[in-house]
């Protein structure tokens, strides 16, 4: 089972869009904030549920179009947007988008990291966005590679050849243990901090997703600048996310 299958089953089984996902999704945009996406045609590549593409719909972009290569995901993400005139969801892959010159700007969070050619993806987004429109994608960090990091990741390679359904069950009681750390102690960590709130079919689903997937990559500063390497931009901004991931804004060049 490729990947995307196995996050649309997470998406088909954790769907719902929470409050949090507010405070996550600006945590990684940064520096953007939601003044930013007014009036803009906004991209999002690899949407998952929809729950990035809710809150520039919200914020006032002039349109929102989300999408995502797997069927049961963009389904999810239809439902979860069907209230915004101003956003639709589409089935496209990241290496066949159909847009060139299009839109102001064009995000993709927590995909890139996960697809095997993620330079083309890149790519692809930049020739989506208008000369002197923005890219920002967000990705998984090697600083900060901490032991939770590198035992996750280790699991991974064995759990991503798990059925699907069985490691989802199999997750639960580690998703437990971890949710139950986060609420009874005091949190400083600004990732756990954010969690803090969280119900547990959240927790879970972090740790599912982390697991699931069969490729995972965790990318220093420099890795994750360079996948722009080649294109027709200028790196304009590089934040590093709750001390655990980076986020790269790059804009087109207005002559290209
Ligand atoms: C970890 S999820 C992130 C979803 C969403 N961006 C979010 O933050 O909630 C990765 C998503 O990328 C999608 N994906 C994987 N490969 C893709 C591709 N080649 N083109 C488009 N979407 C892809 C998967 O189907 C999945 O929904």
């Amino acid at each position: 089972m490729a990947s995307f299958n196995r996050f649309g089953y997470e998406w088909s089984k954790y769907s719902r869009i929470i409050p949090l996902y507010e405070e996550q999704f600006k945590a990684w945009i940064k520096p953007l904030t939601p003044a930013d996406f007014k009036g803009l045609r906004v991209l999002d590549g690899g949407c998952g549920t929809g729950r990035n593409s809710l809150w520039p719909a919200k914020y006032g972009a002039a349109e929102v179009v989300a999408f995502d290569v797997d069927p049961r995901s963009v389904a999810v993400a239809r439902r979860n947007l069907a209230a915004y005139a101003n956003a639709k969801v589409c089935e496209h892959s990241l290496y066949d988008i159909p847009f060139s010159d299009e839109f102001d700007l064009a995000f993709s969070i927590g995909v890139i990291h996960h697809v095997d050619d993620p330079r083309k993806a890149v790519g692809n987004l930049v020739k989506a966005v208008k000369p002197d429109g923005r890219v920002l994608i967000w990705v998984y960090g090697r600083e900060g590679y901490t032991f939770i990091k590198i035992l996750v990741n280790a699991a991974r390679k064995i759990c991503c050849h798990v059925p699907i359904g069985l490691l989802n069950v199999l997750t639960m009681p580690f998703s437990f243990l971890w949710w139950s750390y986060i609420k009874v102690f005091p949190q400083r960590h600004p990732y756990h901090a954010l969690l803090k709130p969280a119900p547990f079919w959240h927790i879970h689903s972090i740790l599912f997703d982390q697991l699931l997937p069969e490729i995972a990559n965790y990318w220093t500063k420099e890795q994750s600048v360079a996948l722009f390497d080649g294109l027709p931009v200028e790196i304009e901004h590089v934040t590093w996310v709750n001390r655990g991931s980076w986020t790269v804004v790059a804009r087109k060049r207005a002559q290209s």
